[in-house]
């Protein structure tokens, strides 16, 4: 068996191979060619969540499995709130053939949704961003929309000012690299007013900013929720917007509180859920209609995308004779 660490992964794994990795896995699951159920999700405590997610794609000749950990207290203790581990199975054998540092892989992989997300539906012309939350996710959020688009400012907004200011002093290699300024929100209002793409990645139970605010053409990439009862986006901007999409009807379906809360007081119909990335990426649904729109995208993310990533990372760690064989 293979061992991968987070170092090995990211030096084999660039986020524009991740996004490419996600196009890929979109397709294979808008075609149906994946047997992924909807993950098994223990909460522990209320707050903190276990969850098992399998995958097994068809053509890819390799099932895995991903566990995964979001315990928001660990931020406190300076561990990730979110952590993981991913395990491929060899398809002749069924042995476990590869361990991989899953937090690393979800990290890259959840970051490459929103930038394949920003490429497909962002305008092209793009001047100021907004980043709520600055935890373990948001410097691949941040590499992501930064990838894919060229953005003068991106406004970064938390609820703790101080993760801020550490957040845009640890990532000035992204911010020299891609020749952005990152700007300290001092108000969600400030981070929203105007902005062209807006990412949230915050473990927040409730709307993290007014949707009444955000500007017209704008593109908005939802990644923080999970839950049912929780949501990032108020029922205004889920209502508003123009064009909806997701990663995975299913998953969206079981976990997304930005559509449940809504849909369960009759204030939001799943018919306005305009359609899966994946079917986008085949032609069946448009992205983007008019410079006009407001677009929205919204993540929970599904198994698919881990076994295809970590197939990917899998083969190249292999024939370049990266990790540890145990
Ligand atoms: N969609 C997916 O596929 C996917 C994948 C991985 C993680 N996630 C989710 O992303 C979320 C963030 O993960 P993380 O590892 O970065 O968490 P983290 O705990 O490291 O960071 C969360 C940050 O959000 C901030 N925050 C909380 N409420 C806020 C608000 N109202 N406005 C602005 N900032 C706020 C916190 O202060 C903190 O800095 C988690 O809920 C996690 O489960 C989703």
């Amino acid at each position: 068996m293979l061992v991968l660490d987070a170092r090995s992964i990211r030096r084999l794994f660039s986020m524009e191979e991740a996004i490419d990795s996600n196009r890929e896995a979109f397709v294979i699951q808008s075609q149906g060619g994946a047997d992924v159920p909807v993950r098994i999700s223990f909460n522990l405590t209320g707050t903190d969540v276990t969850s098992f997610m399998p995958a097994f794609i068809e053509g890819f000749p390799q099932a895995g499995v991903k566990i995964v950990s979001t315990f928001p207290g660990n931020t406190a203790k300076g561990i990730p709130a979110v952590s993981a581990t991913l395990l491929l199975t060899d398809p002749v054998t069924g042995e476990v053939s590869v361990l991989m540092d899953g937090t690393e892989l979800t990290r890259l992989r959840t970051g490459a949704v929103s930038g394949l997300a920003t490429k497909l539906f962002a305008n092209e012309n793009v001047e100021a961003g907004a980043l709520f939350g600055t935890g373990g996710q948001a410097h691949s959020q941040l590499e992501a929309m930064l990838t894919a688009r060229h953005f003068k400012e991106i406004r970064v907004f938390d609820l703790d000012p101080s993760r801020v200011e550490a957040f845009i002093s640890r990532t000035c290699d992204i911010s020299e690299k891609f020749d952005v300024s990152l700007v300290k929100a001092d108000s969600s209002d400030a981070a929203v007013d105007g902005a062209d793409v807006i990412t949230t990645v915050t473990t927040s139970a409730n709307p993290v900013f007014d949707g009444r605010r955000v500007k017209e053409g704008a593109h908005i990439n939802a990644v923080g929720g999970f839950l049912p009862h929780k949501r990032e986006l108020d029922e205004y901007i889920v209502n508003r917007a123009d064009r909806i999409f997701i990663d995975n009807m299913e998953a969206v379906m079981a976990e997304a509180g930005e559509f449940l809360i809504p849909m369960a007081e009759g204030r939001f119909s799943r018919e306005s859920i305009t359609g899966e990335i994946g079917d986008v990426l085949l032609g069946k649904t448009r992205g983007r209609t008019s410079p006009d729109e407001i677009t929205l995208m919204k993540t929970v993310g599904f198994a698919t995308l881990d076994v295809v990533i970590g197939y990917k990372i899998f083969k190249k760690a292999l024939a370049e004779g990266v990790g540890i064989t145990i």
